[in-house]
């Protein structure tokens, strides 16, 4: 670590004469001011660790400066210095955002103790500072490409969502179209950054577990609730909670979920407290909303609620010349992931690209890049290396050789067994291949393969010991 920098912000010589000392004998770099105006100056100019501030300059109270300080840095760590211990001073300077005080006369032993904790708690916030700007790097607007027309339309419309900081959003769009970067870029960009994102998939898990998982429990609520547990809406407070798939929540809990966005506060299950937190909430889903609404599957009253913003998704058929801007970004960052000396596209490649309908959206181009890239031999990517269409089919559809049309009287979950135990024995228990066939995520599969019990034992498939059953 580089030497950690203080400022003495202090009038009387001698005391800022001792400090020094002691400071420069523990190997830290030291300047001094002996005003407010200069110190503040020089906090404006130079970066410090730490600020050691008196509480009576001759220009301005203590209790200034540190508002000042205070203003231009946030997160700058100051420790106030008061010849004599004032209850109400201290009280006040640390309502202001002081970090510590100490009184005079200084134990110096003690007082290094405060200053060593001081930059601890300077280097912490650093950290957590560059983590927020790489978050923002990494799920903010740049990370989304587009330059059509609906694109720039929407990132306008993600800037003003992210301004206004609690109204709930809606993103609807097909399956790859961006919902997920979007809901982060809505976070991230938003002044909620510094608290925590919370997603979570209403599909994948059980009735209880999602409702558990929203909005916790209290010890024996039910047979596995050993311990009190808090939700993503309490451990998200301050923050935004994504609800993905939110057209597959259960109706009862939809029901809970309306109540918590209109009141603003819940209770954990088998809890009799009302908890009251500060989150956005953030939805999503592929499927057609008013379909879903009009078959009784999704409350009206809640998609009002969660619609105050609605975000639609252009699919990317719709988007014209974003796909090669698209493919050229992807080409670029597979061939240096797989370390290839691929430079670009070629003119057919690219033609066969804009032709195509993606039903997988970006996420269906991206992988068709990838895999272009893993298998082109350079220099471009030819039309050849690009394998369009039937990547989407066992992608997202099962192939019309696996489905046999049941006969009939079949319910839907029955039909829905049968494909899952279908792909299983097709795949030899492969769960990873399985769910791609099915267009599922694994987490829906496997929640799946509970549900209906298809153990490979039950299916009569012999999993190797290399593992099949991934
Ligand atoms: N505009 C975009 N720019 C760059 N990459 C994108 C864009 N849209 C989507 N992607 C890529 O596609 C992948 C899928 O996007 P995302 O997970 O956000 O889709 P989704 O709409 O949530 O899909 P699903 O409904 O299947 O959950 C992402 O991992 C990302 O790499
Ligand atoms: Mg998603």
């Amino acid at each position: 670590m580089s030497k950690a920098r203080i400022l003495i912000i202090e009038d009387e010589k001698l005391i800022r004469w001792s400090l020094r000392q002691r400071f420069q004998e523990e190997g830290l770099g030291v300047e001094e001011a002996e005003d407010g105006a200069s110190g503040l100056s020089m906090v404006g100019n130079q970066i410090f660790d730490l600020v050691m501030l008196d509480y009576k300059l001759p220009d301005m109270t203590g209790l200034d400066v540190l508002r000042q300080i205070r203003e231009h840095d946030g997160d700058i760590v100051v420790v106030m210095m008061t010849a004599f211990s004032s209850v109400e001073n201290a009280v006040e300077a640390m309502r202001l955002g002081a970090y510590d005080y100490v009184s005079k006369p200084f134990k110096m032993d003690e007082l290094m103790l405060t200053v060593v904790k001081a930059l601890q708690t300077t280097a912490l916030r650093r950290e957590v500072r560059d983590f927020r700007a790489q978050m923002k790097d990494k799920f903010g607007f740049s990370r989304i490409l587009g330059q059509c027309e609906s694109m720039t339309r929407l990132f306008a419309l993600i800037h003003d969502v992210a301004a206004s900081g609690t109204s709930t959003v809606f993103l609807r769009g097909e399956s790859g179209t961006g919902k997920d970067l979007v809901a982060r870029a809505v976070h991230y960009n938003s002044d909620r950054a510094a608290r925590p994102f919370m997603n979570i998939t209403c599909t994948a898990i059980t009735e209880t577990l999602l409702e558990s998982e929203l909005f916790g429990h209290e010890r024996g609520a039910f047979t596995d609730a050993r311990q009190q547990k808090k939700g993503l809406l309490e451990l998200a407070d301050g923050g935004t909670v994504f609800l993905d798939e939110v057209g597959d929540m259960p109706p009862t809990l939809q029901a809970k979920l309306l109540r918590f966005l209109e009141e603003k506060s819940f209770r954990r299950v088998g809890g009799v407290k009302d908890i009251e937190v500060d989150v956005r909430v953030i939805a999503a889903t592929n499927r057609d909303v008013n379909k879903l609404i009009s078959e009784g599957r999704f409350r009206e009253d809640l998609y009002f609620r969660l619609n105050v913003i609605g975000i639609d998704l252009p699919p990317l058929r719709e988007r014209g010349n974003d796909v090669r801007l698209i493919a050229e970004y992807f080409t670029d960052v597979y061939a240096r992931e797989f370390r290839k000396p691929i430079q670009s596209l070629t003119p057919d490649a690219i033609d066969k690209l804009m032709r195509y309908n993606w039903p997988g959206n970006v996420r269906e181009l991206r992988n068709t890049i990838e895999r272009a890239v893993l298998l082109s031999k350079g220099p471009d990517i030819t039309a050849q290396d690009l394998v369009v269409g039937q990547s989407n089919q066992t992608d997202t559809a099962p192939t019309s050789s696996l489905v046999k049309l049941p006969p009939g009287g079949m319910t839907l979950a029955e039909l829905e067994e049968d494909l899952i135990r279908q792909a299983l024995v097709a795949t030899h228990y492969n769960q990873t291949r399985a769910a791609k066939m099915l267009g599922i995520s694994r987490d829906q599969l496997k929640y799946r393969i509970d549900r209906y019990g298809l153990t490979p034992d039950k299916l009569n498939i012999e999993v190797g010991p290399s593992g099949a059953a991934s």
